[in-house]
């Protein structure tokens, strides 16, 4: 049967990425027979403009019924004095909610042709190609007690790092699966010296690898430590499993080890449905990018990435991503840029249309 696919474009640069994600399904039905039933909705600034809410019911049940979800951002200075329960952002939390996507992919793969704009030296970052897997749905985000209450006369603001063991576990097991598919070794981070969180998490992974995972490479790490290693050596790692708060800072840092935000995909998965796959959603990590929306100037790449973290993870055609992600590379390798990956002196950047039509090229010619 059919693949389902719910494109959800969003607003601002969101919808502009999107433009090019599609030639590239239609090269894929055409040239690869991979039959897509795309269909598509609204969701944040757009959704809200329509429907007076930034996700409707109609397009919350669509995404629970399909495959893969691929979204392209959300939100916009239009909407920034919106009432904060119809705020474009609370159309994603609630998707991400209700699909109860626990774990959080984010690749940080470095492409040769732009070590050069990686933070770091050419030769700490090239061939680099790490994935950090966050827990998304749990911890000191959304732990009880949290607020800001009145204690001996003054204010405190409390959040609360908890963690049940199915928690831990569930994500644990998403990790050693993905290792299985790359080079089998987890790098488990937390802070189990000065955190009893930490210590059940680690006590917990340490569980789940020795009864189903064995044969992963699994070690342990203070986060704190890793986010010096990240920076001193990162091709030391292959998967990095982590708690929700710690992965949002390591994963942004793992990001500037490879360049530009218009580069970073993601995906964020949750329990297997009737069919074996696990719910899915796939969005670049960048935003609606307001300053250069409509102006044909936002790069595709991290979109077009995102889908190909579709095509891997939702849709079993590892061979097909990896296509996807060499075409990426040949384009990047041949000079075509959009104006986040050159320096003004390099001369007239492509636009978005130009940039995705070349990788329709590099694909035709693969
Ligand atoms: P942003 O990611 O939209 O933009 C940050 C900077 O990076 C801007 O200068 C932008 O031009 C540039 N940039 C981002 N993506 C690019 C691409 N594909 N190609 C070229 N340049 C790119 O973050 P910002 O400015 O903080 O937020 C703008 C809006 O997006 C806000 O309304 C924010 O709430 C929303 N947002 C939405 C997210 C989502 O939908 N997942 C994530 C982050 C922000
Ligand atoms: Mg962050």
């Amino acid at each position: 049967s059919n693949l389902s696919l719910l494109i959800l474009p969003g607003d601002g640069i969101g919808q502009e990425v999107m433009v090019e994600v599609r030639k590239i399904i239609g090269w894929y039905g055409e040239n690869r027979d991979l039959k897509f039933d795309v269909s598509e909705d609204l969701i944040g600034g757009a959704a809200y403009d329509a429907h007076g809410t930034p996700l409707s019911d109609e397009t919350m049940a669509k995404a629970q019924a399909v495959d893969a979800v691929l979204l392209g951002a959300v939100g916009g200075p239009k909407y920034d004095d919106l009432d904060f329960s119809v705020k474009p952002e609370r159309g994603l939390l609630r998707i991400r909610k209700e699909m109860d996507l626990f774990a959080n992919l984010r690749p940080a793969q470095c492409f040769d042709a732009l070590a050069d704009f990686s933070s770091l030296k050419k030769d700490i970052v090239s061939g680099l190609d790490i994935m950090i897997v966050r827990e998304l749905t749990s911890g000191s985000y959304f732990g009880e007690p949290r607020g800001i209450f009145v204690e001996n006369g003054e204010r405190v603001g409390i959040n609360t790092q908890r963690y049940t063991e199915s928690e831990i576990d569930r994500v644990a097991r998403a990790a050693f699966e993905l290792a299985r598919r790359r080079s089998n070794k987890v790098c488990s981070m937390e802070k189990a010296n000065v955190m009893e969180s930490g210590i059940l998490w680690r006590e917990v992974v340490t569980a789940v690898h020795k009864a189903d995972y064995a044969d992963v490479e699994l070690s342990h790490m203070y986060a704190d430590n890793g986010a010096m290693q990240l920076v001193r050596a990162p091709k030391q790692f292959d998967v990095i499993l982590t708690d929700n708060l710690f992965g949002d800072i390591l994963s942004d840092c793992a990001a500037m080890l490879t360049g530009s935000l218009g580069m970073l995909p993601s995906a964020s998965l949750g329990s297997p449905m009737e069919n074996g796959r696990p719910k899915a959603l796939y969005e670049p990590v960048h935003g609606s990018a307001p300053d250069i929306m409509g102006q044909g100037k936002a790069n595709p790449c991290a979109c077009i990435l995102s889908f190909a973290m579709a095509l891997r993870y939702s849709f079993d055609q590892g061979t097909e991503a990896k296509r996807l992600e060499s075409a990426v590379e040949k384009v990047l390798a041949d000079g075509v840029r959009t104006g986040d990956l050159m320096q003004a002196s390099d001369g007239t950047p492509a636009t978005t249309s130009e940039m995705g039509d070349a990788v329709i090229a590099a694909l035709n010619a693969s």
